[in-house]
C-alpha cells in the first residue's frame, strides 16, 4: 500500500468536502466460488482502497466528519484461522498502517452505527454491488436490502467523484505498471496470433502474464476473430487467415490500479490492403482524438473528433457518402461505431462506474445524449489535468445492424449499403489506449504497445507458437 499519509489525507480531503454525519465504507468480503470456502480471488472494494488501502476481507472503514476521527472495524484472527493462514498481523497494526488510531471488532461497528443512527445522525454511504455487503448494510442501517437505494448519499457520492477523478503522480505510477504488464500480455498475444492457435490459448498466455506481475486481469479478456462483439468474451475460435483478432484486456497492479489495452491484429502477420485500410482509419481516429485531448476540452468533443474521422475515413473508401460533419450530427456513423470514445480508468477499469455513471461522466454542464451510439459514451464532461482516460474508437461490420438499417433505409443519404455488403464478413477493429490528461495536454500512458501497421508486423514476425 502506499505510505499512511495518502490514505490520512485522502480521507480529510474527503471530511472537507463532506456536510456532516458520518461516512461508512463497507470492505470487501471473501465472495464464495463453489461452495463456501472455495473463494474468488479477494478484491477489496475500489472506495475503500482509496481511503484506507487495505487489503482485508471483512473490514469497514468509518470516517467520522464531525469529530475528526476515523475507525477501522474488523475481526482478529483466532488460532484455529492461524493455523491454515500462518501468522496474522492485528487489525490495529494494519489500521495504523492506513493512518488510522482507532480499531475496532465488527460487533462493536455493530454498536456504534445503532449508536449514531439514536443520535439521529446522518450514516452517508454508496449503493452496495456485491449481495454481502448488501445484506451487511441492510443489517447495520436497518433499511431493506432493496431500499438501499433510496438511502444512498449524492453529497458523498459527489465527494468521492471529485477526489478520485484527478490521480496523483503516484497514482499515475500505478496505472503505468499496470500498461507495462499489459504491454507484455499483449505482444505475446500478437506473436501468437497465427493461423491454428486457439483464442482460449492466447487468452491463457496473457492472463497468466498479467497474474505472473502480480494480479490478475482488470476485466474478463475480450478476445477474438469476432471483433464486431463488442465485449466478446467466447474464446472458442481457431485462428484462420485472412481474419482480425480483438484483443481488449488489462493488468491490476497490487494497489488495485487497472490498465486497458485493446490492439487488433491481422491472423498470420500481415494487413492485406483491405484491412489495412480500415485499420489506418481507426488508428487516425485514435490519433486525432487524442491530439485533441487537453484541459477545458468536453471530452464529448474528442468523442466527436474520433467520429468524423472514420465517417471521412469511410467516405474516402465509398461506404459513406454526404457530408462528413452532418453524417455524424445525424448519428450514421454510428452504424460503425456504436460505443463511445472511453471512460475514466484508476481503481476501477471503468472508473467509479459503481457511483453510477452518470454521476462520474456528465454534469450540470453536459448531459447524455439521447442518439444511438453516442447515448454509450460514458464520460462527456470537461477534461481536467490529472484524469486518466481511455480513448479506444473502433470500427465494426455489425451484419444484424447492418440488415436492420438496410430494411430501414436509415441514413441512406449518408450511407452506401452495396459498398458496406463488402465488408459485412470483415469483422472489427479497435484501439485503445490510456491517456493522462496534463496541465498543457495529454500524455499517452505506458511503454508504448505496437499500434502502426509497420509497429505490429515487426512485433508479429517475432513468432511464438
Ligand atoms: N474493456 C472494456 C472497455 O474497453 O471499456
Ligand atoms: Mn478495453
Ligand atoms: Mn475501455
Amino acid at each position: 500500500m502506499f505510505n499512511s499519509d495518502v490514505y490520512t489525507s485522502r480521507r480529510n480531503a474527503l471530511r472537507k468536502l463532506m456536510p456532516s454525519g458520518i461516512i461508512l465504507f463497507p470492505g470487501n468480503t471473501e465472495a464464495s466460488y463453489n461452495y463456501p470456502a472455495n473463494t474468488y480471488t479477494f478484491r477489496q472494494d475500489s472506495n475503500f482502497s482509496y481511503f484506507f488501502g487495505l487489503e482485508n476481507p471483512d473490514f469497514a472503514g468509518v470516517i467520522d466528519v464531525d469529530n475528526d476521527v476515523d475507525y477501522i472495524f474488523g475481526n482478529d484472527f483466532e488460532i484455529d484461522d492461524i493455523i491454515w493462514m500462518g501468522p496474522q498481523p492485528k487489525v490495529a497494526d494494519l489500521a495504523a498502517k492506513a493512518g488510522v488510531k482507532n480499531a475496532a471488532s465488527l460487533d462493536e461497528l455493530a454498536t456504534f452505527i445503532a449508536n449514531a443512527i439514536r443520535k439521529g445522525r446522518q450514516i452517508h454511504f454508496t449503493l452496495p454491488y456485491r449481495a454481502e455487503v448488501t445484506l451487511q448494510l441492510s443489517q447495520l442501517l436497518g433499511i431493506r436490502p432493496l431500499r438501499l437505494k433510496e438511502y444512498v448519499s449524492m453529497p458523498l457520492i459527489e465527494a468521492i467523484v471529485q477526489l478520485r477523478s484527478v490521480k496523483s503522480d503516484l497514482e499515475v505510477a500505478e496505472i503505468e505498471k499496470a500498461i507495462d504488464t499489459a504491454w507484455h500480455m499483449f505482444t505475446t498475444g500478437m506473436r501468437m496470433a497465427y493461423p491454428g492457435k486457439k483464442e482460449q490459448e492466447i487468452v491463457g498466455a496473457m492472463e497468466g502474464i498479467s497474474i505472473a506481475h502480480g494480479r490478475p486481469v482488470s476485466f474478463p479478456i475480450i478476445l477474438s476473430m469476432n471483433g464486431q462483439i463488442l465485449h466478446n468474451h467466447h474464446h472458442e475460435g481457431i485462428l484462420q487467415e485472412g481474419r482480425m483478432m480483438v484483443m481488449d484486456a488489462g493488468s491490476e497492479t497490487s494497489l488495485n490500479y487497472a490498465s486497458d489495452i485493446t490492439r487488433t491484429v491481422p491472423v498470420g502477420g500481415k494487413f492485406s490492403q483491405k484491412q489495412r485500410e480500415i485499420y489506418e482509419i481507426v488508428l487516425n481516429a485514435n490519433l486525432n482524438s487524442i491530439a485533441v485531448t487537453k484541459p477545458g476540452t468536453f471530452y464529448r468533443d474528442c468523442h466527436t473528433v474520433a467520429c468524423e474521422t472514420i465517417a471521412g475515413g469511410l467516405k474516402d473508401l465509398g461506404l459513406m457518402k454526404g457530408d462528413v460533419k452532418e453524417a455524424v450530427v445525424a448519428g450514421a456513423h454510428a452504424l460503425f461505431l456504436p460505443h463511445g470514445l472511453g471512460h475514466m480508468l484508476g481503481l476501477d477499469v471503468h472508473d467509479m462506474e459503481g457511483l453510477g455513471q452518470i454521476n462520474v461522466g456528465y454534469d450540470s454542464e453536459i448531459q447524455p445524449s439521447k442518439q444511438f451510439g453516442t447515448a454509450y459514451l460514458r464520460m462527456g464532461r470537461r477534461l481536467q489535468p490529472g484524469f486518466v482516460i481511455t480513448n479506444e474508437p473502433g470500427i465494426y461490420f455489425i451484419p444484424e445492424l447492418i440488415d436492420m438499417w438496410k430494411a430501414e433505409k436509415k441514413y441512406a443519404e449518408f450511407l452506401n449499403y452495396d459498398k458496406i455488403e463488402e465488408y459485412r464478413a470483415f469483422g472489427g477493429i479497435r484501439i485503445e489506449d490510456d491517456i493522462l490528461v496534463t496541465v498543457d495536454g495529454h500524455r499517452v500512458l505506458g511503454r508504448p504497445i505496437p499500434k502502426t501497421v509497420a509497429e505490429v508486423e515487426a512485433t508479429m514476425a517475432d513468432r511464438i507458437d
